[in-house]
């Protein structure tokens, strides 16, 4: 069992209220409101920081295993605890690639002795293993690369869209760029020369045709769908125009998510960052920063994740079009989106809600997301006030660098609890726990 702790006098952000109250952590659950006679191993005088539930991050890539030279479970956890994330959903594109039931528990028991947080796999569609993916349980669902990106997943053609949105049942989300597009483009600029091709090559058009796309198979099948890294205001449009055509929102089969880099840069941080900015889908223009902010704001796309993708600098060294896709962003998403409630773009309520409780119900997580009674003690202590800036030399991911490198931010998290255990206590992350494979709330 792990040491109690008596947080006291947090500002706690609960699911429809924000109260400053005590909260206890013990047995692994959280207790909230204790008896002022309650005692506990630790007591910590909480008063000024806010309590949130920990972040559930449910799109990250941890190369592991095959590509553990950029980064690995144990490494890719580090940061999460680093960065207030208490669970992880990790992406099939591995090496073997997670797209067979064997390959997703090879994993499950690859994460058991190396995750410091608590952890699920996605398990990969291809063209044909449909079979597997209806066999798949521990799982919180399936990903499909409509759209080709880091690795060699990739499933376009219709029939085996159809096939998999019609017989399968788990929640399936997508990589949405239309690989027809993409092919089109790169080949219209012969493959690209700067990074500013990349967002041409990967742009505004191939994004929306493969959302489109998805949508309607999952509104066809009534299967639930995520699309994943929204990053144009005209995907935001498609998704406002579906959630307005309902009859109650309750009957939604689609939901969508925004990623920190999509807000944050556009093609203007090209000339700065290069390729450190070179992720799929691309960053776009300041419009669709603007338009993903107020999507967010208003509920259009529910869920904040990072799509932490880490390749090593010296892979992104390399001259476009052969530096790879994709930057890591785990251990500062929520400092990010602390920063930005600080700067008055978003409000608290809702980065806590997109962070932790969306992503819960959406992937019908079990016992996770909320600060409630009985609820895993998976909780992260802020600070909003805290002044830190990113450094490249104190990243905990295997890749060592931050495209927000030499960037102050105010508010970060302080510690952080992973089913009970402190993990990061503003300083050191506690690399000897394990966490533990979520659970999900499902019929089958
Ligand atoms: O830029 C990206 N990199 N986007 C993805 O979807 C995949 C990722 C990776 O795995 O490197």
């Amino acid at each position: 069992m792990p040491e109690s702790y008596l947080i006291k006098n947090a500002t706690c952000v609960l699911p429809h209220a924000t109260h400053t109250m005590s909260v206890l952590l013990a047995d692994g659950k959280i207790h909230l409101d204790p008896p002022a006679t309650a005692t506990a191993d630790h007591t910590i005088d909480a008063t000024g920081l806010h309590l949130l539930p920990g972040v559930i991050d449910d799109q990250v890539h941890f190369r592991d295993p095959g590509l553990t030279h950029k980064e690995d479970l144990h490494t890719g956890s580090r940061a999460c605890a680093a960065g207030g994330v208490t669970t992880f959903l990790e992406m099939p594109n591995t090496k073997p690639t997670t797209t067979s039931c064997e390959a997703l528990h090879a994993k499950l028991d690859l994460a058991a002795g190396k995750s410091i947080v608590n952890y699920g796999f996605y398990i990969g569609a291809t063209p044909d293993n449909v079979e597997e993916l209806k066999k798949a349980k521990r799982t919180p669902g399936i990903k499909i690369f409509i759209g080709s990106s880091t690795g060699n997943l990739l499933v376009d053609e219709q029939e085996a869209l159809e096939r998999i949105f019609a017989e399968t049942k788990l929640p399936i989300c997508a990589h949405c760029e239309d690989e027809t597009t993409v092919r089109a483009n790169a080949a219209q600029l012969d493959g690209g020369k700067t990074h500013r091709d990349h967002s041409k090559i990967r742009n505004h058009e191939a994004a929306v045709i493969a959302t489109r796309r998805s949508m309607d198979l999952a509104i066809r099948h009534q299967h639930h769908f995520h699309v994943l890294h929204v990053s144009t205001a005209a995907e935001c449009q498609l998704l406002q125009a579906y959630y307005a055509s309902l009859e109650h929102i309750n009957d939604s089969v689609v939901s969508a998510e925004v990623c920190p880099h999509h807000l944050l840069f556009n093609v203007e941080d090209y000339d700065r960052l290069g390729s450190l900015v070179q992720m799929n889908p691309s960053i776009k223009d300041a419009t669709d920063n603007a338009r993903l902010w107020a999507a967010l704001n208003e509920g259009t796309i529910q869920v904040i994740a990072t799509d932490h993708a880490p390749h090593t600098l010296e892979e992104k060294q390399q001259p476009y079009p052969q530096s790879p896709s994709g930057l890591p962003a785990v251990e500062n998403s929520l400092a990010l989106m602390l920063n930005a409630v600080n700067e008055g773009r978003t409000s608290l309520e809702r980065v806590v809600d997109a962070m932790t409780a969306a992503p819960a119900k959406i992937w019908n997580i079990a016992n996770k997301g909320q600060l409630s009674d009985g609820f895993d003690a998976d909780v992260v202590l802020v600070d909003m006030n805290k002044k830190r800036t990113v450094r490249n030399a104190e990243q905990q991911t295997k890749s060592g660098w931050s495209p927000w490198d030499g960037v102050e931010l105010t508010g970060w998290p302080v510690k952080t609890w992973c089913n009970g255990n402190l993990v990061f206590d503003g300083e050191r992350v506690d690399v000897d726990h394990r966490g533990q494979e979520v659970q999900f709330n499902r019929e089958d």
